[in-house]
């Protein structure tokens, strides 16, 4: 047996690739981001048609899609929305998305754009800015955050999340547990101090934020254990593979990999509902 063994978290140059590869499938496994962002459309104040919105970090736009579903915009007389990522891949899949959709053209401003240098937007530009699950990706978050402040108009506001729980990961340490019993248990794909309130707390006035103005609130939904089974989730066993069974033998790993493999496809997973908590920033200027 291969010694020492030390599952770790994800890295910032497997992520960047990882959301590239995702970039096509990622809408269509995240019906609990979209759940998510129904949510924090909920929380901030309501959006109208003279409202300038940022979908930072935005994804194939998974809080644009949500906001123009919103009834208030049945008729048309939609806000001003940009969305931005600093994937070419996430932003090209947001356009087939707008197509496929039938946004109305030239609707949604799409921009490649790294979330630590919004320069092309002006100070005091946007009523409302969301980012959601991104925030704790991002290299330098404070830079980031310094960013939305600057961009976002006085009395705008901010909506920023992290996680606080990913039921799922019990799937993953379950085989981890059967292979490796030995093993330090898999935390997750996170760094732990991303999971507590004060890191978001932290980050938000680190990057300017007065602390009366920032309210941290709980959200929660459910992951299904079937998604685990669509193309787009399946994608991401490959990575947490790589971090669980870092420093194992090939054995060991290629005993994981069908193990994960089993239990994905089993009843026991796929009829399982998998907690995924969410702490939000709701952040004014
Ligand atoms: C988990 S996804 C979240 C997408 C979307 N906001 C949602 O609610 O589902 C994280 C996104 O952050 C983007 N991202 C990562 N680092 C970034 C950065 N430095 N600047 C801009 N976008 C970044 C990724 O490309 C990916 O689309």
């Amino acid at each position: 047996m291969a010694s020492p063994s030390h599952p770790s978290n994800i890295l910032q140059s497997d992520i960047s690739s990882h959301f590239e590869k995702a970039a096509s499938t990622y809408e269509h496994t995240s019906a609990f981001m979209k759940e998510i962002a129904g949510q924090l459309l909920n929380l901030s104040p309501t959006l109208a048609p003279d409202s300038v919105v940022l979908d930072n970090a935005a994804g194939p736009g998974i809080v644009t899609g949500e906001i123009l579903r919103l009834p208030q915009f049945k008729e048309g007389n939609y806000p001003t929305i940009h969305a931005t990522d600093n994937s070419a891949a996430m932003i090209r899949a947001l356009e087939a998305r707008a197509v496929h959709e039938s946004w109305p053209k030239d609707l949604v401003k799409t921009h490649v754009m790294d979330s630590m240098d919004l320069s092309t937007f002006p100070d005091n530009m946007f009523t409302h800015i969301y980012m959601a699950a991104a925030i704790f990706i991002i290299p330098e978050p404070l830079k980031a955050i310094a960013e939305i402040k600057r961009t976002l108009k006085p009395d705008g506001v901010a909506l920023v999340t992290s996680f606080e729980k990913q039921g799922f990961i019990e799937i993953f340490q379950h085989v981890q547990q059967a292979i490796r019993p030995d093993s330090p248990i898999w935390k997750g794909p996170m760094p732990e101090e991303w999971l507590k309130e004060e890191k978001l707390r932290a980050v938000m006035e680190g990057g300017g934020f007065e602390g009366d103005k920032v309210k941290i609130q709980s959200l929660g939904t459910w992951m299904k254990g079937e998604d685990w089974s669509t193309p787009g989730l399946m994608l991401w066993r490959e990575p947490f593979t790589k971090l669980i069974t870092n420093g194992w033998s090939e054995e060991e790993t290629a005993r994981f990999e069908e193990k994960l493999k089993e239990d994905l496809a089993s009843e026991t997973v796929k009829s399982k509902s998998y907690e995924m908590k969410v702490f939000v920033a709701v952040a004014t200027k």
